[in-house]
């Protein structure tokens, strides 16, 4: 498996012999999926050039913050908004210090400040810099901001000397990277989404539809299965792949969803309802293809059980999450809904203007009754690991006692199951 597959990595470059082994970096975090787009700093080209790691990595490395070219092309948000981590390999005691004093003063920089994905810093230097007071403060400080430091090693070192200061092979970074999306943030949970449009018949061959692609709820998935919950996606009609660890069904139409929620759902701590359930279906689905004789046509159409309200309203409810495309009035219609179909979160979503339905990036108002929190218009996959982040969080804030009748409820339906177990073993 490969364990960076769809991620994007921005790897920044900055100015030390070490740079020469990022390309080899570049190389082998492309052999495990990542998506990798490269950043040098001016000095970094002076021990190797652009050209190298634009063959390795496939994308013209990006140099200049006041090109006006090189930012209409990519700008410095544009790549930090892309990066679902920014990883800095090799990371100079001149640019760890620039980072922490927050200057913007070249793309590097720039886009450090900007980019709110997990940032690393793999730091390549002469030992006695490394153990020099000004660098571990300023490594210290970077710590307290999140900053992951990955290493140095110890070792011989390029100046002749021997110590901590080495950076890390370029396959124990890619391994560290790769640990950087494995929170654990839901280790031990099981999940529940729903993801993809539904399909209802009107004859053999028509049926009505949305425009869904399933692209959010199977980033959903990905996300959860990412931080260690055990994942069950049910999906209805769509191209994609099924993410790494998780259990599909498929189904096509919203009944068929809602029986395969309402079969799953006992075991499940968290349900997250993404998919775009059909409101309504053909009251009749005729056995023949319709012929086109008349003029006009009409179809009668009768409401779909409504999946995550069902779920909501069962007596050991999971923790609801639902999603709301909204077209007005947002947050108030958004609200509303959490509190008719009693949920615990509700992200909410403006659709159209290059986000939400059948596009790639989008942004969502997560809403719960005490709280929120805006995630900015970004891929997919970085707004699905931000919003499993609050579930996680929110989860953890639930109260013991909510929490311990989970657990009872878990135990009754495990005793359950044993009972029926030993009833259908032969004696
Ligand atoms: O009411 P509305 O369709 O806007 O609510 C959206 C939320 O409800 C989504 O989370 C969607 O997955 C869920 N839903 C459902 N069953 C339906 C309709 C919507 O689970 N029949």
């Amino acid at each position: 498996m490969n364990g960076l597959s769809g991620k994007h990595i921005l790897l920044g470059v900055t100015g030390g012999i070490a740079a020469y082994k990022s390309a080899e970096l570049v190389r082998q975090l492309r052999q495990q999926g990542a998506e990798v787009r490269v950043v040098m700093t001016a000095a970094a080209m002076e021990f190797v050039t652009p050209l190298t790691f634009q063959a390795l990595s496939g994308h013209p490395v990006h140099l200049d913050l006041l090109d006006t070219g090189a930012e209409a092309a990519m700008g410095h948000i544009e790549l930090a908004r892309w990066a679902d981590t920014l990883l800095i390999a090799p990371a100079t005691a001149d640019f760890i210090a620039r980072i922490v004093s927050g200057r913007a003063d070249d793309l590097l920089t720039a886009v450090c400040l900007a980019c709110d994905a997990a940032v690393a810093v793999a730091p390549a230097m002469n030992s006695v810099m490394w153990g020099n007071p000004a660098t571990a403060n300023n490594i210290l400080t970077l710590e307290k901001r999140g900053v992951r430091i990955l290493g140095p090693a110890e070792g011989s070192l390029a100046c002749g000397e021997s110590g901590p200061g080495r950076m890390l092979e370029p396959a124990q970074l890619v391994s560290a990277v790769t640990a950087l999306f494995n929170t654990g943030l839901l280790a031990g949970r099981r999940v529940l989404v729903t993801a993809g449009p539904t399909r209802e018949a009107i004859d053999p061959v028509r049926y009505i539809s949305n425009r869904s692609s399933g692209r959010m709820g199977f980033a959903v998935a990905t996300a959860a299965a990412e931080a260690g919950a055990n994942v069950v996606l049910v999906s209805g009609p769509v191209s994609l792949t099924t993410p790494a660890r998780v259990r599909r069904i498929d189904v096509e139409s919203a009944a068929e969803m809602h029986a395969a929620v309402m079969n799953d759902i006992a075991y499940c701590d968290i349900f997250i309802s993404v998919a775009a359930v059909a409101d309504y279906r053909p009251a009749i689905t005729a056995q023949q293809k319709l012929k086109k004789t008349a003029a006009t046509l009409s179809l009668e159409l009768t409401r779909n059980p409504d999946i995550l309200a069902a779920v909501a309203a069962l007596p050991d409810a999971p923790f609801c999450v639902g999603f709301a495309a909204e077209t007005q009035a947002i947050d108030s219609n958004a609200r509303e809904k959490m509190r008719a179909k009693n949920l615990d979160m509700i992200a909410a979503n403006a659709v159209g203007q290059q986000q939400g339905f059948d596009q790639e990036d989008n942004a969502l108002h997560v809403l719960w009754a005490q709280g929120e929190q805006q995630l900015a218009l970004t891929g997919k996959a970085k707004l699905a690991r931000q919003l499993v982040a609050i579930i996680a969080e929110r989860l953890e804030n639930t109260t013991r006692s909510e929490t311990k009748t989970r657990q009872q409820k878990v135990v009754r339906i495990h005793a359950k199951d044993s009972t029926q177990d030993s009833r259908s073993t032969p004696r």
